[in-house]
């Protein structure tokens, strides 16, 4: 199992650090534009081999993708981060081109790979990689949700005084500060619904946490966080490289499900060998429908930014 990451950045030197650990890909290569970056991260992260224990091996390329031949998974990490007080939206004029680029390049030496896109505006960033590279709509697949509702649970576990492994929830929608739906009427402690222990305005106060989640760490770190990014991106690299069946919100290609159409966004979907291998529709109550219609709106506004 071979999995490239392009942009050997924060996330995705965090990514491919999280690869690595869980010891499932024979071969990680981490590719970046900036000269010897990549290779610097990698030759870091093979000396942690003997102290981690695994054997996955790790190598890097300034911009040559000869080396990323026959992925099976290849990450997009690569582009310009938001710093504080930017939207995800703002980063949409330099991103658009590199991610542009990043996958043709990737599919010129691996026709069959799948893609997980990860660079910001991200929903639309999935959507423009639809657009430009013909691949098929399941290798096509968007991380946000799996990160937003990390950020849930957490948000969740502090709301409820409980270790964050308890608590069960899910964000779907597009993953912007306004975009984002919580789905706290679904949460669950140990299989109880939240909602028996919070009151309507804290969980309304965790959901709005759980939205500016990224903006809340951006503030604190002055550039966008990491580690739960590049935790959340190798949940999803995992699931499909180990053909689990996992479902993880992830931004998928609609076409009528939701009631939506030609765009992105985060819906609930089953990952396995053969990428998205399912979009599975729950049952949204009215409220939640708004809300999602409403986010829609937001992403295909942002999609008409793009030059496709
Ligand atoms: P970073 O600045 O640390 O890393 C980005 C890397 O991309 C840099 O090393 C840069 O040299 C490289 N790069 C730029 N253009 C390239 C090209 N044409 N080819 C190859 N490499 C290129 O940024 P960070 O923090 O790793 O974030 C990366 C992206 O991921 C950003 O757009 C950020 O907004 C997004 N992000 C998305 C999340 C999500 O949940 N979808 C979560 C966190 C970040």
């Amino acid at each position: 199992m071979k999995v490239t990451i392009v942009g050997a950045g924060a996330v995705g030197a965090s990514c491919a650090e999280y690869v690595a650990i869980k010891n499932f890909a024979s071969e990680v290569v981490l590719l970046d534009i900036k000269e010897g970056y990549a290779e610097g991260k990698a030759m870091d992260l093979m000396q942690t081999a003997t102290l981690n224990g695994f054997d996955t091996k790790i190598t890097g390329s300034t911009n040559d993708y000869s080396k990323t031949a026959n992925s099976d998974i290849a990450v997009i990490t690569s582009g310009i981060p938001r710093k504080p007080g930017m939207t995800r939206e703002e980063l949409i004029g330099i991103n658009a081109g590199i991610v542009k680029e990043v996958s043709a390049n990737l599919i010129k030496h691996s026709p069959e790979v799948t893609i997980i896109v990860v660079s910001n505006p991200m929903d639309t960033m999935t959507y423009l990689v639809h657009k430009t590279t013909g691949l098929p709509k399941n290798k096509i697949i968007g991380m946000g949700g799996a990160l937003d509702s990390a950020r849930f649970k957490y948000r969740l576990s502090e709301a409820l005084e409980c270790p964050p492994s308890d608590v069960d929830g899910m964000v779907i929608g597009g993953h912007s500060d306004t975009g984002m739906v919580p789905l706290t009427r679904l949460a669950t402690r140990n299989s109880v619904p939240v909602t028996a222990f919070l009151s309507e305005d804290r969980l309304n106060q965790v959901a709005e946490d759980t939205k500016v989640g990224g903006a809340t760490l951006t503030k604190l770190l002055g550039t966008s966080a990491w580690y739960a990014p590049g935790a959340a991106v190798s949940g999803l690299v995992q699931a499909i490289a180990c053909d689990q069946k996992k479902m993880f919100p992830c931004s998928a290609l609609l076409e009528g499900e939701y009631g939506l159409n030609d765009l992105c966004i985060g819906v609930p979907a089953i990952l396995g060998k053969d990428g998205l291998e399912k979009i599975v529709e729950i049952q949204l109550d009215d409220a939640e429908k708004a809300k999602m219609k409403e986010s829609a709106e937001g992403v295909k506004k942002t999609n008409g930014l793009l030059d496709v």
